[in-house]
């Protein structure tokens, strides 16, 4: 791992987001969204035209500015480093792209043990412009309203997998699970490849200034409890153990999880995020003394916004029932999302009274 880690600004360490995280009272819940730089904001579109997803996310300068948009426009508790979890892939040399409007897609699906075999390991020397954007990034951060955590992240193993053995976009994941499935030493050995390289990443991005980590699971509910804890569960919960010698808090975050909850939690996460389908009490209750992150469903913005912010309000008090409550969407911002919505939506969370 890189040696030099910079000292966490002591001023990040009293912010709402970080104490939420480490389940310490806080002045207000805060709030970020996922994915909330992006299509739904028009500045976003503007810097984006004609600059490919994955050169924009190769342009230190390009970067800070899109990390940076949400935090001017809405004052989020934290940001969110502007980058894609196939990104440490295609630093290494994998031959992908990410197509607009359809995610990641792989030339070469990895079938085979020799597939695995030619996937380099992710070193820090591979990924120098994340290093110069994230410090350029906390460096800018350190001044917005009193000081401004970033999230660092890295797609969970199982995620990654998915666009590597699919070759793309899936809904049904089946040739990943076929994988999984029927040869397990094949998978065995991607999974313990690609938790390496999430590893290094999420190392990299703290060691230049990020305050903490999100490991991203988005397709972690397609698979059973039994086979998560057998087959996803391990390799994750490594890739948790590494990022937990920095002592920055772990986010673990996936969509349909409901039954997987617990065990995303015993996978060493110190805040368990939620989607919208699952009600934060039942959440709560499975995550067992942890922090929690979520989970309005993202169609609330389009409902009328006294409608939104009831909802809201309800996600806030129930989350008053976990030691920690970071308030989110249940997944990504939809991108025709209104932008003002989203700025009245962190008002209201911001100003609730606890
Ligand atoms: O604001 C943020 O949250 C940070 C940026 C971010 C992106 N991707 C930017 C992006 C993050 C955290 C991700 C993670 C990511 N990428 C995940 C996990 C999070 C999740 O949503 O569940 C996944 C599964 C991917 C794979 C991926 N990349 C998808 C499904 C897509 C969307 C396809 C589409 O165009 O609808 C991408 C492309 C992508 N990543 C975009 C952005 C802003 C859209 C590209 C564009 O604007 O042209």
């Amino acid at each position: 791992m890189p040696e030099q880690i910079q000292q966490p600004d002591p001023r990040l360490a009293d912010s709402a987001f970080l104490k939420a995280a480490r389940g310490e009272p806080v002045p207000h819940t805060p709030v970020w969204f996922m994915r909330q730089a992006g299509r739904s904001l028009p500045e976003y579109l503007k810097v984006r035209e004609g600059v490919s997803m994955l050169d924009s996310c190769l342009d230190p300068d390009l970067v800070t500015e899109i990390t940076l948009q949400p935090v001017r426009r809405y004052g989020v508790d934290a940001a969110i480093f502007f980058s894609d979890i196939v990104l440490p892939l295609k630093a290494v040399g994998v031959d992908l792209d990410i197509k607009p409007g359809v995610g990641p897609v792989v030339a070469n699906p990895v079938r085979t043990l020799a597939d695995v075999e030619a996937i380099p390991d992710l070193m820090p020397e591979h990924v120098g412009m994340i290093t110069q954007a994230v410090r350029q990034l906390t460096a800018e951060l350190a001044s917005i309203n009193g000081g401004t955590p970033l999230i660092g992240f890295a797609g969970a193993p199982f995620t990654v997998a998915s666009y590597l053995v699919e070759g793309g976009p899936s809904k049904e994941h089946a040739k990943t699970k076929a994988l999984m499935f029927g040869a397990p030493d094949v998978w065995d050995a991607l999974m313990r490849k690609i938790g390496g390289i999430a590893a290094t990443y999420l190392e990299v991005q703290v060691a230049a200034g990020a305050s903490a980590v999100q490991l991203f699971d988005s397709w972690a509910g397609a698979v059973t409890p039994e086979d998560y804890a057998a087959f996803v569960m391990p390799h994750s919960a490594r890739v948790l153990e590494r990022v937990g010698a920095l002592g920055v808090p772990r986010i673990h975050f996936g969509v349909g999880t409901s039954n997987l909850l617990g065990l995303m939690g015993q996978a060493g996460a110190d805040v368990v995020g939620v989607d919208w389908r699952t009600p934060m009490a039942a959440a709560i209750g499975q995550v067992g003394g942890r922090a929690v992150q979520g989970n309005l469903d993202p169609t609330l913005v389009f409902a009328p916004t006294e409608v939104m912010l009831e909802r809201a309000a309800r996600v806030i008090e129930a989350g008053r029932a976990a030691p920690g409550h970071i308030f989110n969407l249940g997944h990504g911002v939809i991108p025709t999302t209104d932008p003002d919505q989203l700025k009245r939506l962190t008002e209201f969370v911001q100003s609730y009274e606890l």
